[in-house]
């Protein structure tokens, strides 16, 4: 079986308006996602060879790892789309993109963080649908609901309290979904939408 871990080369440094301490505390977070991932699908496995599969608490811990698995994934998205000092100019493809859908970037970039200010925790996430090359954006509640089954992900913003704490109010989501903004990592979120529209996964991790 696979084992997850936080890589540690995709941690961004010295992002602007978002402090290396506080992607230091939420890097924690998410190694503990990782953690508890693996250790939940070792218990799951172990509860099925021990004929435990269709019992209450096998359902019960088949939840708990959709949230931590799906947290992992979410955070593997969002780390590796930050980045200091990538201009949004090398994301042509994704921004013709969007333009399609939205009729402009700037349409497409209002919704975003309209999305990300959806009350209640969770991700802003941009899919791209690759049967029909559909794109949207989707608000993601605690980590496992609200996904598009099949579809791929170019974009994701984590707007949980504990993604912007350390430097920012609670009442500022405003602000550090500005800050979040101006630290993408625009190079992968183009290499992201140039695998989708080839035919190929949305890879999660880009160096
Ligand atoms: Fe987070």
């Amino acid at each position: 079986m696979t084992t997850y871990t936080a890589r540690s080369e995709f941690k961004p440094v010295g992002l602007i308006g978002i402090s290396d301490k506080q992607i230091e505390v939420h890097w924690k977070l998410y190694e503990g996602y990782c953690t508890q991932t693996n250790q939940l699908i070792e218990q799951l496995k172990a509860m099925r060879e021990g004929g435990e599969g269709g019992s209450p608490l096998y359902a019960d811990r088949r939840r708990r790892c959709a949230f931590e698995m799906c947290g992992m994934l979410v955070h593997d998205y969002y780390f590796a789309n930050l980045k200091a000092g990538v201009t949004d100019s090398v994301a042509k493809a994704f921004k013709a993109l969007v333009a399609g859908k939205f009729g402009s970037y700037e349409n497409w970039l209002a919704d975003f963080k309209a999305c990300g200010l959806t009350r209640g925790v969770g991700h802003a996430i941009c899919y791209l649908d690759p049967i029909t090359g559909d794109v949207n954006n989707h608000f993601i509640e605690m980590h496992s609901e609200g996904h598009m089954p099949g579809y791929q992900v170019l974009l994701s913003m984590d707007v949980w309290e504990h993604a912007f704490l350390i430097d920012y109010l609670p009442a500022e989501r405003a602000k550090y979904i500005e800050a979040f903004m101006a630290n993408v990592n625009w190079e992968v979120v183009e290499a992201r939408t140039e695998a989708c529209l080839g035919g190929k996964a949305s890879p999660r991790f880009v160096k």
